[in-house]
């Protein structure tokens, strides 16, 4: 299941995110990778465990918590924190897999991907390519948003990013470990999700319906989750 997030970060604070990484330099991206994708890869990083880091990749965490639609669609357990890349000069991610289980650098924290996420930071008018193409059961989709919106996606999907040929591509990108791992559960839980409070909107929140379908989510929830 792929989910677009629109306006996760407003426009002041992708300012504020820009402002605090563009100040600092950037590193090769074969930093993070695994041998694999290494061979594919082609971009800059920010490096991780600065203060410029950790400052931007607070500001992000933030707009996820206050984010009603990523908190149902993810159903977060534990998130990486958060990382930021750059292309430019026809640089491009080749096809691959991201590794199941990432480990922060300099730390013991680590956490099975089930779910990756982009959080776009240029404007998307400014460049020329880098699409980031996600391999599905209905074939390709491709994903490019303004600054500030975000995509969530199955880690386990082949994905890559074209190559940008004209201005600079910035994002952030991280991964998510879900209460739930099945993605197929994960995706009845949100449609529930979704459709109880489509009810609740058309009912109102203490109709008897609205109830007991919020209580058979919550024993989906229960039944599938590991907290
Ligand atoms: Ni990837």
């Amino acid at each position: 299941m792929l989910i677009a997030i629109p306006e996760l970060l407003s426009a002041d604070e992708v300012a504020r995110v820009r402002g605090i990484i563009d100040a600092v330099e950037w590193v090769d991206g074969n930093v993070t990778s695994g041998a694999q994708s290494a061979l594919a890869k082609r971009n800059e990083q920010l490096p991780e465990g600065t203060p410029a880091h950790a400052e931007a990749g607070g500001i992000i965490l933030d707009a996820l918590g206050r984010s009603g639609l990523f908190v149902a669609a993810a159903l977060p357990l534990k998130v990486f924190p958060p990382l930021f890349n750059r292309y430019a000069g026809g640089q491009a991610f080749g096809t691959h897999v991201d590794n199941a289980v990432r480990i922060q650098r300099g730390s013991d924290f680590r956490i099975r991907s089930d779910l990756s996420m982009t959080v776009f930071l240029e404007d998307d008018a400014a460049y020329d390519g880098g699409e980031l193409v996600i391999e599905g059961n209905f074939g390709e989709q491709s994903v490019k948003l303004p600054a500030g919106h975000a995509v969530l996606y199955p880690s386990s999907s082949l994905h890559h990013v074209t190559p940008v040929t004209r201005g600079r591509r910035v994002a952030s990108f991280f991964w998510i470990q879900s209460m739930v791992r099945d993605d197929g559960a994960r995706r009845i839980l949100f449609e529930m999700d979704q459709g109880v409070q489509g009810a609740a909107e058309a009912l109102g929140q203490d109709h008897a319906t609205v109830i007991a379908l919020t209580g058979v989510y919550h024993n989906l929830l229960r039944r599938w989750a590991d907290a």
